[in-house]
């Protein structure tokens, strides 16, 4: 009975690349990023590994964010229960897969349609730990070590191969996401200091280690407080502000420049 749901399920997960492979051009191509993931998963484990993913390649944190709303999506927290009745008859686990895969299949309200499809982006495997980590804020986790390994054998260019049992070892020799993800996401110092010297030197110093005539030195900001400060003009949470004031303005349209500032600024 489990094998058969599990076989049901990957064949949802390949229908699901299967119609992206055949709906959209796949432009991007990102290598495949590895991360050993032990024959011996736990579910701890592959709930960190969607974390990992998350806050790495998926890049979800550029959008969302997880206790309060996000930069452009919604707030995540409890998605993992909500996503159980978001859609009648349709499982948290499938309304989850969708929303990666699918985005604009249902759309959250007030929203916009500007999630990407993770199919291009992502692996499967890497899509199943995510999913496993969505379903852990707030709802139950049913995504198994074994549905991450049966994914894992489907390339999203071979759709129509349903992989059988799978044995630990090929677990080992096909890795699925990557411990050093972030590679991917390094950013370019030196579009960072372009965009810094077009649009930050007006207020802070030149030499981002020292104080400007209006902003405060900057040298070795975090991404995360880059991210929080630019896109959303707030802070991390428990970050203690070198100022007290409010006068730099958001600049939302610089998602696509964090990392490159966070390397610049390093
Ligand atoms: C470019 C911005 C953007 C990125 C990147 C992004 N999302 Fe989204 N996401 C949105 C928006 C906007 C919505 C709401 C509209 C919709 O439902 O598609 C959304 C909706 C969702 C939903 C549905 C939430 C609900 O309450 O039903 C989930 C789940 C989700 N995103 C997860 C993720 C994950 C996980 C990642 C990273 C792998 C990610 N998103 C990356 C913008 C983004
Ligand atoms: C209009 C002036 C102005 C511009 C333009 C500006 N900043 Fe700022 N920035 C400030 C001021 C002033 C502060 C102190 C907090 C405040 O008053 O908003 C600050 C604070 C910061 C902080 C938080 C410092 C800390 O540790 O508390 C970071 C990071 C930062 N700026 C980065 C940037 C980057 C990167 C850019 C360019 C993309 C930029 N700022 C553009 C004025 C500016």
């Amino acid at each position: 009975m489990n094998t058969l749901k599990v076989i049901l399920f990957t064949f949802l997960v390949v229908g699901f690349y299967s119609f992206y492979a055949n709906s959209i051009p796949q432009t991007e191509s990102h290598p495949p990023k590895k991360i050993s993931l032990n024959a011996k998963l736990s579910e701890d484990e592959m709930i960190e590994a969607g974390e990992r993913v998350y806050s790495t390649k998926g890049t979800c944190g550029i959008c969302h964010a997880i206790g309060r709303k996000g930069s452009r999506g919604p707030d995540l927290n409890g998605v993992g229960l909500r996503a159980a009745s978001r859609k009648p008859d349709v499982s948290a686990k499938t309304y989850l897969l969708e929303s990666l895969l699918k985005p604009s299949a249902y759309l959250v309200e007030d929203y916009a349609p500007m999630m990407p499809p993770m199919a291009g982006i992502l692996t499967p495997g890497e899509v199943m730990v995510t999913v496993a980590y969505l379903q852990s804020l707030g709802g139950k986790v049913d995504i198994t070590p074994e549905d991450v390994r049966s994914v894992m054998q489907v390339k999203a260019s071979q759709v129509s191969v349903v992989p059988e049992a799978v044995s630990p070892a090929s677990v080992i020799e096909e890795p699925v996401v990557s411990a050093t993800a972030s590679e991917s996401l390094v950013g370019d110092p030196e579009k960072g200091k372009a965009v810094y010297n077009t649009l930050c030197i007006a207020c802070h110093n030149p030499d981002p280690a020292l104080a400007g005539t209006i902003g405060p030195e900057i040298k070795g900001a975090s991404r995360d407080l880059l991210e929080a400060r630019i896109l959303r003009a707030e802070y991390p949470q428990a970050y203690q502000p070198k100022r007290d004031t409010k006068i730099m303005p958001p600049m939302a349209h610089l998602a696509n420049d964090i990392e490159n500032l966070t390397e610049f600024l390093k």
